[in-house]
């Protein structure tokens, strides 16, 4: 049982990790492994800042996924060397006007009754957690729960321990999937060569829509512009997420490992195809936004701008597990919980490739919800 995965993110490497654990040889194809949405993530794990009504069975993912962060993390940074900043200090959300504190309640209320672990703050409470808050702020959620990593670190970890565990790298793009008497036989690569295998992952995140050799799949890129700070150091102890007036916002302290003072300030949502542009406009809302949840904010060296694509679905899950093509079998779609959801993600892809079943809490995400 040899596997081919497609995607050298954060999902197609912790699929790959996980399989070649198993036993599985693994080649993962990829020209730039990493240098799609895993690159550009906030790496926020937040399960209940992003739980949204009707998901529920995406909640119970989700949820399940950070209850194997902190393994995760520790077995990434034994295997790869690489230390991944996971940061457990909790989520605070700030309201600026009446109509956000009314947004939040509603929120508070959605998370309450889904026996989530969130409290309502003052707004002297909030700035207590967190005295770098704009004396602005009129209120606040605690969410305890709601986590970050750093990405990028992350990527790196997991990376090294796929390779460490024996997966293969190719840098290459693919340019078809091999689809023989039905089932999937390998890829052509780019420059013409064949890779053969029995499995073949898609794992491509927006990219995974259009794949020559393979029905299309219901996922589309969103845009998100995201910017990355420096000189942050002891302005914020954990994540902080606003609505400023009506407008979202996050800040996600992070140790880059180097200078250990940043902050990642994102993003926006755009529904405009594969476009990598950052926008002044973007960059705009994103710099006010932040700087009136955090007047500290102006004084940081804005050091990076990026835009990259979340792989969204219709109904905001991913798809894992089987496809309509024997042999093809998915890791894509996780809109905005990539990073959240890549421990989860490779253990049940694995456990799909290893033995042809997927585990329960996967079942509700196979791709054939949504029809052939
Ligand atoms: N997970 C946050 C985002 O997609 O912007």
């Amino acid at each position: 049982m040899t596997v081919v995965v497609l995607g050298g993110g954060l999902i197609g490497l912790s699929v790959a990790w996980r399989a070649a654990q198993r036993g599985l040889p693994v080649t993962v194809v990829d020209d730039a492994p990493g240098g799609g949405a895993s690159q550009a993530a906030a790496g926020m794990l937040a399960p209940v800042t992003e739980a949204a009504y009707g998901e529920e069975a995406l909640l119970r993912l989700c949820l399940a996924s950070l209850g194997r962060y902190p393994a995760f993390v520790a077995e990434v940074e034994r295997a790869g060397g690489v230390p991944v900043g996971l940061r457990t200090q909790g989520t605070v959300v700030v309201g600026f006007d009446e109509d956000d504190m009314r947004a939040l309640d509603a929120l508070l209320e959605f998370q309450r009754e889904l026996g989530l672990a969130v409290e309502r703050l003052t707004a002297r409470a909030a700035r207590r957690r967190e005295p770098s808050l704009s004396p602005r702020v009129r209120g606040a959620l605690h969410v305890p729960g709601d986590h970050s990593v750093d990405g990028r670190a992350l990527h790196a970890g997991l990376l090294a321990a796929a390779g460490a565990a024996g997966v293969r790298l190719v840098s290459s793009r693919v340019a078809e999937v091999r689809v023989v008497d039905g089932r999937a036989a390998g890829v052509r690569l780019a420059d013409g060569t064949d890779l053969v295998a029995d499995a073949v992952v898609v794992a491509l995140g927006a990219r995974s829509g259009a794949l020559p050799g393979v029905p299309p799949l219901p996922v589309r890129p969103v845009k998100g512009q995201i910017l990355r700070m420096r000189g942050a150091a002891g302005l914020l102890e954990g994540t902080v997420r606003a609505l400023v007036r009506g407008r979202q916002v996050y800040l996600v302290p992070y140790d880059d490992g180097v200078t250990g003072d940043g902050l990642i300030v994102g993003a926006t949502v755009e529904d405009r195809g594969f476009d990598a542009a950052v926008t002044a406009g973007g960059v705009h809302d994103l710099l006010h936004d932040a700087i009136e949840v955090v007047p500290g904010v102006s004084e940081l060296e804005l050091v990076e701008t990026i835009a990259r694509w979340r792989p969204a679905t219709a109904d905001n899950g991913p798809l894992l597990g089987p496809s309509e093509v024997p042999g093809v079998a998915l890791a894509t779609g996780h809109y905005r919980n990539g990073v959240l959801l890549a421990p989860v993600t490779g253990e049940v892809v694995a456990e799909h490739l290893a033995t042809g079943e997927l585990p329960e809490l996967a079942a509700p995400f196979t791709a054939d919800r949504f029809g052939r």
